[in-house]
């Protein structure tokens, strides 16, 4: 059976490089649809959801390879068929994402709806709101949602709340579209940034990327261009993290420190030593950690995907820490597992009460999806004895490698496949 096997080791030590960011390149592969040709991304992490994303991609009508192991080739033809399957969106619910990309090149769009999934509940009315808006309709029928445009022309919407899959999709829509679209309380994430990059050397016109308001004066086409994707930053958290959970001295290239801010500056507060590098970050745990509160928020705050890191973290800390989820219900599922390998944790809600304990005790623990399941992974990293994740596959998803890469920092660390 495939399974995470971790020991507790030595502190870690050595240099890791992260790859590219999977919620970055996910959205760029979707957004490569508005333009007919070849698209080249580079820096494109080789992990499970990329081969989902490469599968809606070719389910459309694109061809999908990868000549090298960070590179992709896209090509799109002239003619593609604006339809996401149910059983890929199912898969991977950024399937979603190629909704803006095929209302803005083909006027109409046909997507499975995806389920809920592990972190709660997941609403897709402001993506639909935004794109109605600009004057595409919505119909339910079947599972799917149905999407249809005269042409979409220009608007403003203000988001509820700034949500990352939203602000994509009406940006990657707005592209096309005739006239102004201005996005307000949009999403800030390094990955909007990214993707926005990218769309504006493909030709598309966006200000404002990065900051709650995003203006996008529509284009009437877009060339395919060649892009490397942004690193990583939650894997380099994840790195981050391991730091403080093990001890010991790592570099982490391929990452920049302002994307990651406030996660440093809370592991600062908890004493990991954490600065800049040339190509990414340097860190230093001079032993344990003491507890901070954390509050997720969306970007610049503390990153709801580093949350279930940051418990673990917690766990095995100084002291009592208060953790807040603000951005998804029912985020907390994981703890179940942490309690297994002998944590002190109480949920309540959006809050969970850490109160750390000197060393986790290994147990097997079933990975729910993937910052959670990398989350016990490193949980094992101080645990007496065997920590066994199992499910791996959802850890899968998001890292390549994560095993051999910690290994490579001297982590007794590794993924048992079954032949
Ligand atoms: C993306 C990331 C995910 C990250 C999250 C927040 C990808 C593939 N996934 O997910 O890793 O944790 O951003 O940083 O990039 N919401 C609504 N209505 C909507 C859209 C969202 O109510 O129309 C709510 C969601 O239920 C959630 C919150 O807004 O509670 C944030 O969601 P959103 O920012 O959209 O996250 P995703 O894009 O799904």
């Amino acid at each position: 059976m495939d399974r995470f096997v971790v020991r507790a080791g030595r502190p870690l030590e050595g240099e890791v490089t992260v790859s590219g960011a999977k919620n970055a390149a996910l959205k760029q592969m979707a957004a490569s649809l508005l333009a007919r040709g070849r698209t080249v991304l580079r820096n494109v992490p080789e992990i499970a959801d990329v081969a989902v994303m490469a599968e809606v991609l070719e389910a459309i009508g694109a061809t999908v390879t990868r000549p090298e192991p960070a590179v992709l080739l896209i090509d799109v033809p002239d003619e593609i068929v604006p339809e996401a399957p149910y059983d890929l969106v199912t898969r991977m619910r950024a399937s979603i994402n190629v909704l803006g990309p095929l209302l803005g090149r083909c006027g109409r769009a046909r997507v499975a709806l995806p389920g809920g999934d592990n972190i709660g509940r997941r609403k897709l009315d402001m993506h639909f709101r935004g794109l109605e808006a600009m004057g595409a309709s919505f119909v339910r029928r079947h599972g799917f949602i149905e999407a249809t445009t005269p042409g979409l022309i220009g608007a403003r919407t203000v988001l509820d709340f700034p949500s990352v899959g939203a602000t994509e999709n009406i940006l990657t829509a707005a592209v096309l579209a005739e006239g102004t679209t201005i996005i307000e309380n949009a999403a800030r994430e390094p990955e909007i940034v990214d993707l926005a990059e990218f769309l504006i050397r493909m030709g598309a016109t966006i200000l404002g990327a990065g900051s709650p308001t995003i203006t996008v004066v529509g284009v009437s086409e877009l060339t395919p261009i060649e892009h490397e994707v942004v690193g990583d930053r939650i894997e380099a958290g994840t790195f981050l993290m391991a730091c403080g959970i093990a001890g010991g001295e790592v570099e982490i290239n391929g990452t920049r420190l302002e994307h990651l801010d406030l996660v440093v500056m809370k592991l600062g507060e908890m004493g990991l030593k954490v600065s800049p590098t040339a190509h990414g970050l340097w860190a230093r745990s001079d032993g344990r950690l003491s507890a901070v509160d954390i509050a997720t928020l969306p970007f610049p705050g503390f990153g709801t995907d580093f949350m279930p890191l940051a418990v673990t973290l917690l766990a095995v800390a100084q002291g009592t820490a208060i953790v807040t989820e603000n951005v998804f219900d029912g985020r907390f599922g994981f703890v179940d597992e942490l309690l297994r390998l002998g944590a002190d944790i109480h949920t309540e809600g959006r809050h969970a009460v850490v109160r750390g304990v000197d060393r986790l005790s290994g147990a097997p623990v079933r990975a729910l999806d993937v910052r959670a399941g990398a989350a016990l992974v490193l949980a094992g990293l101080a645990a007496d004895g065997e920590t066994v994740v199992h499910d791996p596959y959802h850890v899968d998803r998001g890292y390549v490698n994560l095993a051999a890469k910690l290994a490579s920092l001297g982590a007794d660390v590794h993924r048992t496949t079954s032949p």
